[in-house]
């Protein structure tokens, strides 16, 4: 139950972009609950945590001032809150950047003649910070949602957003006019209870995942005195697994390859005598 303290308490982004990958990372990790729309927050049925649906940008807040003791949301956020709470584990999705936008007729590539206009944001923090930096002194208005529109709607000369694929700039005929900085998607804790088991447990089963993400397993078959070669080609995430074929003189290999390499490590270990060589996903692992 919400009111029941004894039971972890996670937050989850209850809409967005982070919204959809951060229940299905939770959900492959193993943790069962039912996101239900509208429901603001699931019992897990398999553990002993509240998942709590709040905005991504109300959740360094609650993580700080800890009501909620865990939770997903960007690091963006959190610097904008000005959360002080332990950032756990990037999670690898949702990577995004902070930028400058205009509308594509803004006839200059420069800062400059932002100076006196009006920029909307929901990061206004962050905002202030670096047209100060800049020396260009702006005005900014503080918006909470659909800030892409603030141009063409008159209120705002520019915004800073996230963009993340570009697609909603593109969609309001925005440009990108400077970067401000890279964020990423973070599993974060209260700074009181970063150290509980339960907090350590959630994130070796998350850890578990991303790594499961990040590689595919190689079988092959290859000669005895191929071995070494083979093994400078994929050599495994600690080493590779070797047994006997039941065929004088050949090996049967397992190892772990990382995903972006697979294609490449295929057609070198067949240009020195592999064969049967077979790629499967990886779902889970401890490492
Ligand atoms: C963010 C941001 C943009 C969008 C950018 O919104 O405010 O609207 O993502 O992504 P894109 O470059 O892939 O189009 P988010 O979905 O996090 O929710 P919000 O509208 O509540 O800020």
């Amino acid at each position: 139950m919400i009111h029941d303290r004894t039971s972890l308490r996670f937050a989850i982004p209850g809409k967005g972009r982070l919204k959809d990958p951060s229940i299905d990372l939770l959900r492959k990790a193993g943790f069962d609950f039912r996101a239900k729309d509208r429901h603001l927050y699931a019992t897990c049925t398999n553990s002993d945590i509240v998942f709590i649906f709040v905005r991504a940008d109300d959740i360094p807040v609650l993580v700080n001032e800890g009501v909620v003791d865990m939770g997903i949301t960007g690091s963006d956020l959190v610097i904008e809150r000005k959360a002080v709470l332990e950032e756990i584990l990037p999670l690898g999705f949702g990577r995004c950047r902070l930028c400058v936008a205009v509308h594509d007729s803004f006839k200059s590539n420069e800062l400059k003649p932002l100076a006196g206009k009006t920029i909307a944001t929901s990061f206004p923090h962050i905002t202030a910070e670096f047209f100060k930096s800049n020396g260009i002194d702006v005005k900014c208005v503080e918006m909470n949602g659909s800030v892409e529109i603030m141009v063409a709607l008159g209120l705002a000369d520019a915004i800073v957003d996230i963009v993340e694929t570009g697609d909603s700039l593109r969609d309001n005929n925005l440009r990108i006019l400077k970067d401000i900085g890279k964020y990423e998607t973070m599993l974060v804790a209260n700074k009181n209870i970063a150290d509980d088991p339960r907090v350590k447990s959630i994130r070796r089963r998350i850890e578990g995942i991303l790594v499961a993400n990040r590689y595919s397993i190689l079988e092959f078959n290859i000669r005895e005195d191929n071995l070494r070669e083979a093994e400078k080609i994929a050599p495994g995430y600690e080493s590779p697994t070797v047994s006997k074929l039941d065929m004088e003189g050949w090996l049967a290999i397992k190892v772990m390859v990382e995903k972006n390499k697979v294609v490449d490590t295929m057609d070198k270990l067949e240009s020195i005598g592999a064969t049967a060589i077979i790629e499967t996903e990886v779902r889970n692992c401890r490492l």
